[in-house]
């Protein structure tokens, strides 16, 4: 699902605006597409929506975000609008408890679709002609063009979500747009590297960047003792050892979070991994494949903990992840690990290049100045560092819940990118975050020690 992304946005040229939002709008059709049609009203992950939702959801967040919030112009059918206003955050409910939104009656997928083309139509208007209040004066949402970003990078971000949930849905529900070509090669040599000492730069000073979410602002200069680090993400051949070394069922390894977790849901595996008469597969998104060896395992914070315990080792901590990703030895920080070049698909893995993950290394001109490969791209990184805001934290004015609900030290942060991340989503600042039991994202590990 390749897609030529622009250049950086300047909220002057209108027209790169508005094929951002169609480039947007065309790749949700094609994975709302790619469903069978008696999946729409289904829940692939229990404590999320119904599939029809997001198809909704995504329009009507755009109406609200923009046109509302950011001009002050009405909406574009109020009905639909709070119907398809909120997501449900899967981890704060309760799974004893009747989900909001359980006895909906949603309506057609022609509905939802006519909604979305008449929401479209509104939106593109407003992004070729509307009188842009960037300094927030009227409509303080507008500052800095904050609420047309805000739309944009949600329907981005919100595709990679929808494919974790397609991953769920079982093999016959989905239809591959073109047949799937998978990557494959031999599992690199595991290799550290020594990182020295010194400064990582997190987040990103107001004005720096042309956009960032609220948690990305604030710039934090984090001393970083000198560590060693894994060069390649941890591999399924790699975490295939820690199965069969009896890892799920050594309390050892686990935190009591972690243990209390894999024996409730009886988690013996990744997610992402089937056994199927004594041998093991990779669930890919249209069909399982022979467990590819160099490919990155995909895993649960807890179970990359566990993994790294075992040998001895840990996570890294987010300003590790920084100094690893942009530090260099003499000092600099990069934009990228390559260096200050725009993201594309030489660098790495992201973008919707690949519906799954390519061999660990296999994006040799991504790598960082320290030689650690697929910092950015190939999967999300899990970090230590539990969620919370950078200093002089402000809630946006377009979207105030977005990283706030979420500051409960429930969460930890994932650096970089998966396949499914849009290029426009690949900066230093971006910051995702998940709990360390969900165990559906595109995230990867590797491991360090003190230096
Ligand atoms: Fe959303």
């Amino acid at each position: 699902m390749p897609s030529s992304a622009p250049a950086p946005h300047a909220l002057t040229d209108r027209l790169a605006l508005v094929s951002w939002y169609r480039r947007n709008r065309e790749r949700s059709r094609r994975l709302f597409d790619m469903i069978d049609p008696a999946a729409y009203y289904t829940r692939p992950i229990a404590l999320r929506n119904p599939i029809v939702f997001y198809e909704g959801h995504l329009p009507a967040f755009s109406v609200i975000a923009l046109l509302k919030r950011g001009l002050g112009a009405p909406g574009v059918d109020e009905r639909m609008e709070k119907l398809f206003e909120r997501g449900i955050d899967p981890d704060s409910i309760d799974a004893a408890v009747p989900r909001s939104g359980a006895d909906t009656a949603w309506p057609s997928r022609d509905a939802v679709l006519d909604y979305g083309a008449r929401a479209d139509a509104a939106i593109v208007d407003a992004l070729a002609t509307a009188a842009f209040d960037l300094d927030g004066a009227t409509h303080r949402a507008m500052r800095q063009g904050e609420a047309i970003f805000t739309a944009l990078e949600h329907e981005a971000m919100h595709q990679e979500t929808l494919l974790y949930m397609w991953h769920r849905l079982p093999f016959a529900q989905k239809l591959p747009p073109e047949p799937p070509r998978y990557e494959l090669g031999p599992a690199p040599t595991p290799s550290r590297v020594a990182v020295a000492a010194g400064t990582a730069t997190l987040g990103a000073a107001r004005g720096s960047i042309p956009f960032g979410w609220d948690n990305e602002y604030g710039e934090q200069r984090d001393a970083v003792g000198a560590f060693e680090i894994d060069v390649h993400s941890v591999t399924n051949a790699a975490f295939l050892e820690f199965v069969e070394a009896g890892g799920y069922a050594n309390r050892d390894l686990w935190s009591p979070g972690g243990w209390e977790w894999i024996g409730a849901d009886q988690v013996a595996h990744p997610a992402f991994w089937l056994r199927d008469q004594g041998r093991w597969f990779w669930r890919g998104l249209f069909e399982p494949l022979p467990l590819p060896e160099s490919w990155p395992v995909y895993v649960s914070y807890e179970e990359a903990a566990a993994f790294a315990r075992w040998q001895g080792r840990r996570l890294p901590t987010e300003a590790e992840y920084h100094r690893a990703a942009f530090g260099t030895p003499s000092g600099a920080e990069r934009a990228f690990p390559w260096g200050d070049d725009l993201p594309d698909a030489t660098r790495g893995n992201f973008d919707f290049a690949s519906w799954d993950p390519v061999p660990a290394g296999a994006r040799p001109s991504g790598a960082s100045a320290w030689g650690v490969h697929d910092l950015v791209g190939n999967g999300w990184e899990w970090t230590t560092s539990v969620f919370g805001p950078l200093p002089g934290f402000q809630p946006m004015t377009s979207y105030p819940e977005y990283s706030a609900d979420f500051f409960d030290g429930q969460h930890y942060v994932m650096k970089g990118a998966s396949p499914a991340t849009a290029r426009e989503l690949v900066r230093r600042s971006f910051r995702n975050w998940f709990r360390p039991n969900y165990p559906y994202v595109y995230a990867k590990f590797r491991t360090v020690t003190a230096g």
